[in-house]
């Protein structure tokens, strides 16, 4: 089935606000959850059921797409490669806030070709806030255009950041962190790296750090931060990989730099 990518954004979208209502539904149940890597890495059956929701559509309507999502459903296992049509997809970001709040959680969309971001999708789903953008279309955020974010300089900007990294001795890059949160005006941590990163591009934040996402958390807002023309990377400055995890810092350009320059710049 050959389509263009308004058809596969326009389906994208339907497909995402059914799993919101889905996820919606869930939550007047009780929720059975269970830990992953660590006692505070959760899974729910709810983050699982909304990937495989999106891995069945999928595979019916575009057979010869590949699927890369946080849970693992895909048959066809681990993604190696880029090639193609690749849907990456993390069915609920902010696992800890829909179990705690029932709030401040999203679907994650991200629609690629060899690579290149075609579709980007972040549904804050309890407080109905809808992110898209397609490839050289424009972000919008529930059908209203997002503008060319404006700069702020460093001492009055905002950045999203877990405030857990700076105080978690092992980590590296805690005293890069701590220098760069003394210098900003203030911090937020709101515990969706999709939705800290859609504010970036909608100008609530500017800027989101993390020491350690996976494809699944950014390949949405990937394609929405370039739309406005914000940037993405790793620390070291380097292109964040869409098969591999790694530390990320999401901004608008001249703070971006002046991170990367002043705090951050390598990978230890
Ligand atoms: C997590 C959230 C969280 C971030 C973690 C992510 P999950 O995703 O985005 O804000 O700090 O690094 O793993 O597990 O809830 O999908
Ligand atoms: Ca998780
Ligand atoms: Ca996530
Ligand atoms: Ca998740």
């Amino acid at each position: 089935m050959s389509l263009n990518w308004l058809e596969i954004e326009k389906i994208a979208k339907e497909w995402t606000l059914e799993a919101g209502e889905k996820v919606k539904e869930a939550l007047h149940n009780p929720i059975e959850v269970k830990s992953k890597s660590n006692p505070h890495d959760l899974v729910t059956e709810v983050d699982k059921k909304t990937e495989q929701f999106f891995y069945q559509k999928i595979k019916q309507t575009f057979p010869d797409h590949h699927f890369l999502g946080e849970e693992g459903i895909a048959e066809e296992g681990i993604l190696q490669s880029l090639d193609g049509t690749v849907w990456i997809i993390d069915p609920i970001d902010g696992t800890m806030n829909f179990v705690h709040q029932k709030y401040n959680f999203a679907i994650s969309v991200g629609v690629y070709h060899n690579g290149l971001g075609m579709v980007g999708m972040i549904y804050d789903v309890m407080s109905n806030e809808f992110f898209h953008a397609s490839r050289d279309n424009g972000a919008y955020l529930n059908g209203e255009e997002l503008v060319p974010v404006k700069e702020r300089v460093l001492d009055e900007s905002i950045i999203g950041v877990n405030g857990k990294w700076l105080v978690e001795e092992r980590n590296v890059y805690q005293n890069p962190l701590r220098a760069l949160v003394r210098d900003v005006r203030s911090i937020r941590s709101y515990g969706s790296a999709a939705i800290e990163m859609a504010y970036v591009a909608a100008d609530r934040l500017d800027g989101y750090i993390s020491v350690k996402l996976s494809p699944w958390d950014y390949a949405a807002a990937l394609v929405i931060l370039k739309e406005v023309g914000c940037v993405a990377s790793s620390f070291a400055g380097n292109e964040l990989s869409l098969l591999d995890s790694g530390t990320v810092i999401a901004a608008k350009p001249q703070l971006h730099k002046e991170i990367i320059s002043s705090y951050l710049g390598e990978e230890f």
